[in-house]
């Protein structure tokens, strides 16, 4: 029997010249999210992240702190990426670093692999470098001498390296977008694609020899590839890329591979969406399925960045406002795919009116009438045609759109729905309905059927707020249920699932934000 083919996703490996900012947590909350929704959708799943180490850029940062790179990058994955991962509840199923052996040696094994094919040859390179990007530029790319994204001057390089017939992949490339629209998304990310590719594309340098901080070309010990060249093929060596199908990792490759999507930015498309699709037809390797490329989080008009020093710390926002409702509000305030400005006004006000008084108002109204009126016990199920109507319908919308990576539609359609719950039990009014007791069975039918929607919204927010849905979950006694990160999106709308349950007051969800102090 073959193993399942997982739904496998991948983010950025990102640069370790800083620590993380909230656009690199945008990606990765992003993945973790669309992650955690495939696992309950009862799919296997495998999402990986990780470190990009070597090149110009990571070197001169560790150079310019007195660490010698290795170092630089040990200590910064091991005390900034990784915890703040950690803090934001990302669960991913392996972290790579390009410093490791396991990387190096398939990396190396590749390129071999393309220099016996015929595709590496030996050439002169001079232009523009930007170190911030680690891309070579063409004059379009410049403003007055300066990258267009960092802003900063480029450096001109003149070197002697080894050639990746990258020319050659471009009508394959636009074959391939053509019959495949969806493996470039959203739209306008393929047609900037498509239009590159239009353009004619040079050749692409893929070894340096003036710095040695990188992979030795194997049969070269003058060169280290090109650090983009090393980096994409992360998505694949991490999966076991080349080894013995017959073996446990050539195994996990063909159970793995080719990748479903990956998760980027815009300031990184043309690699994931040109070289590397081209890297892959070189070697014989299926293609991803899917280059997401998703928007800005901007500083005064400007992508935020750590080179521009205008990064944001997750902590500056979760220490406020907690780590749910970040993970919530970046995904439900920007449509993916869009740039968004993050504004803590705006944040603020998202906070208040959905996630405390629509959502967390829900479920601690709900705790505090069952135990004022039934003692702490759910009582027993009853049908609720509207309700479940109008659960299937959100469920829908959110499976559809949320697999789609319109992550703002999903979101929409589940807090649409918590708030046609509200409406529920503002027109039932239980609270009147306690004081004649002859309608305790009308009392009993409003509570269970909140307590149902409320035991759904927390299976649909799971994904988004795991920790917080996970707290509502204990709160409904709903644990008799399994585990929350078990239940299945497809059976989620299907009422009656909570029986006898205790209902207990947990903490508040989302509790009332401290004073702003002037920024
Ligand atoms: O490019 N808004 O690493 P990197 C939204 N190592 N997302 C942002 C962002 C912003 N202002 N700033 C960063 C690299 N990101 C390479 C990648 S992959 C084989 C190698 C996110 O540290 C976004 O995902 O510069 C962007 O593409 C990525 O971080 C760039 O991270
Ligand atoms: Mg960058």
């Amino acid at each position: 029997m073959t193993e399942q083919k997982a739904f496998y996703l991948t983010t950025p490996i990102y640069y370790v010249n800083d620590a993380p900012h909230i656009g690199h947590a945008y990606t990765t909350v992003a993945g973790d999210v669309l992650t955690r929704w495939h696992r309950q959708r009862g799919e296997a799943v495998w999402f990986l992240t990780g470190t990009d180490e070597h090149g110009q850029k990571v070197m001169r940062t560790a150079e310019a702190n007195n660490v010698a790179p290795q170092a630089w990058c040990d200590q910064l994955v091991e005390n900034a990426w990784k915890p703040v991962w950690k803090s934001l509840n990302i669960a991913h199923d392996d972290f790579i670093r390009t410093t490791e052996d396991r990387h190096e040696k398939r990396v190396q094994r590749f390129l071999q692999g393309l220099m016996e094919k015929g595709f590496i040859y030996e050439g002169k390179y001079e232009g523009p470098y930007c170190v911030g990007c680690e891309e070579f530029k063409l004059p379009g790319d410049l403003i007055e001498g300066n990258c267009s994204i960092h802003s900063k001057p480029v450096e001109m390089v003149s070197e002697t390296n080894w050639f990746f017939k990258l020319s050659a992949f471009v009508q394959p490339l636009l074959e391939h977008y053509k019959n495949n629209p969806e493996a470039c998304e959203p739209a306008s990310a393929r047609n900037e694609v498509i239009s590159f590719l239009e353009g004619g594309v040079q050749d692409l340098s893929i070894s340096r020899s003036t710095f040695d901080w990188g992979i030795q070309v194997p049969w070269d010990t003058s060169q280290v590839v090109y650090v983009w060249f090393d980096a994409l093929l992360n998505y694949a060596t991490a999966v076991g890329l080349g080894e013995d199908p017959k073996s446990e990792l050539g195994k996990k490759f063909a159970a793995t591979w080719p990748a479903d999507v990956h998760l980027v930015g815009k300031d990184i498309l043309r690699f994931h969406a040109v070289i590397w699709p081209a890297m892959l037809m070189a070697g014989g390797i299926a293609v991803p399925k899917k280059v997401f490329a998703h928007g800005w989080l901007l500083v005064g008009g400007e992508k935020m960045s750590k080179s521009k020093l205008t990064g944001i710390a997750p902590s500056d926002i979760t220490n406020h406002f907690g780590v749910d409702a970040f993970r919530y509000y970046f995904l439900r305030a920007i449509p993916f795919g869009s740039d968004g400005s993050f504004s803590w006004e705006d944040m603020t006000a998202r906070y208040t009116s959905e996630l405390a008084n629509d959502f967390g108002n829900l479920a601690s109204r709900l705790a505090a009438m069952i135990e004022k009126y039934c003692e702490g016990t759910l009582p027993a199920p009853t049908p609720s045609p509207e309700l479940e109507a109008a659960l299937k319908t959100a469920v829908d919308i959110a499976d559809t759109s949320i697999c789609a990576l319109d992550f703002q539609s999903g979101i929409n359609a589940i807090m649409d729905f918590c708030k046609r719950v509200n409406g529920y039990v503002t027109e039932k009014e239980p609270w009147s309905v306690a004081k004649d007791a002859t309608r305790k069975s009308e009392l009993d039918s409003i509570l269970y059927n909140t307590a149902e929607a409320l035991r759904a919204l927390a299976v649909l927010l799971h994904p988004i707020m795991p920790a917080t849905t996970e707290a509502l979950w204990q709160s409904l006694g709903a644990n008799v249920l399994g585990e929350i990160g078990s239940q299945k999106i497809s059976d989620v709308a299907r009422w009656g699932q909570l029986k006898n349950t205790r209902v207990t007051k947990g903490a508040i969800l989302f509790p009332r934000l401290p004073e702003l102090e002037i920024q």
